[in-house]
């Protein structure tokens, strides 16, 4: 039985590998900035990786430390102190597993977010620690995320229409890594995409069908470097298109009275 951190273990994926590792019998720490919630079923670690605050108790006899906190992309410069501080950590407490959690395609797109994870993939390559890195696909419930933003807008869905999307759903990627850690530190794993690749302009429709709306879904064009990248499809992996669950699967299942 190995004792795994997870950090971000509060978030969408972290407490979806929680959930998993825990119900393998592994012994499971969050790290989170928040205090122990009462629901809590694993070990807890306050801290913060930003300033470095209580990692060194959160890292101490890791066997594994999957770091799946992120400050998101209003928060990407969090990303790399956060995760300089965590390796820095893991290196004073002996040799864990350091398993990171990335993005397909980020250094074809130069999006300040993606630019942050590039670096975090660096740091975690020269660390001397043994890591691996699987990068993936857009989560369905980031794009969900994105299309209630968008929607915010009275009468029209705005979105830039031809841009492409392979979103998977969460849990999938979660059972993967739990699966790769398992087999100890092997580098960057193969991409993991989920099941099709879809443009804006499908994913809206289909989300808009499910929340039962009609708004004209409305094209913004983009232009720049980041707006060519999401339309050639930088950031999917079709080849590797593993995810079962499709983004009318995981809406219908969530938004069920809409179909
Ligand atoms: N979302 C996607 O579509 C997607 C796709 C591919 C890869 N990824 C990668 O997968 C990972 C997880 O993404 P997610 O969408 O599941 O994230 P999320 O739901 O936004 O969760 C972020 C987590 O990071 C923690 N966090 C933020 N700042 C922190 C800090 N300073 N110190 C400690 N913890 C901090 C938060 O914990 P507290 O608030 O409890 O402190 C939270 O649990 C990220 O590395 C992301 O880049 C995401």
């Amino acid at each position: 039985m190995a004792t795994i951190l997870v950090t971000g273990g509060t978030g969408d994926l972290g407490s979806k590998l929680a959930a998993r590792f825990v119900a393998k019998g592994e012994t499971v720490r969050v790290l989170s900035r928040r205090v122990r919630s009462p629901e809590a079923t694993t070990e807890w670690a306050q801290g913060d990786m930003e300033t470095g605050e209580g990692l060194a108790e959160a890292v101490k006899g890791a066997d594994i430390v999957v770091h799946a906190a992120t400050g998101g992309g209003t928060r990407a410069k969090t990303d790399v102190p956060g995760t300089r501080n965590l390796l820095a950590a893991c290196k004073e407490v002996g040799t864990p597993h350091f398993f990171y959690v990335s993005i397909v395609g980020i250094e074809k797109i130069p999006l300040g977010y993606y630019k942050a994870k590039l670096q975090c993939e660096r740091l975690i390559e020269e660390s001397g620690l043994q890591w691996s890195n699987l990068r993936a696909t857009q989560f369905h419930a980031l794009m969900d995320g994105f299309l209630r933003m968008f929607s915010r807008v009275p009468l029209i869905l705005p979105i830039p229409k031809s841009f492409k999307f392979q979103p998977i759903e969460t849990g999938e990627v979660a059972d993967r890594i739990v699966e790769d850690a398992a087999k100890g530190p092997v580098g960057r794993l193969p991409d993991l995409g989920g099941p099709g690749v879809l443009t804006f302009g499908e994913m809206a429709k289909a989300w808009q069908e499910a929340h039962g709306k009609r708004r004209p879904i409305v094209n913004v064009p983009l232009l720049g470097r980041v707006a060519r990248a999401f339309k050639e499809g930088y950031n999917c992996t079709p080849e590797h298109a593993e995810g079962k669950i499709t983004w009318r699967e995981w809406l219908h299942a969530k938004y069920a009275a809409g179909f």
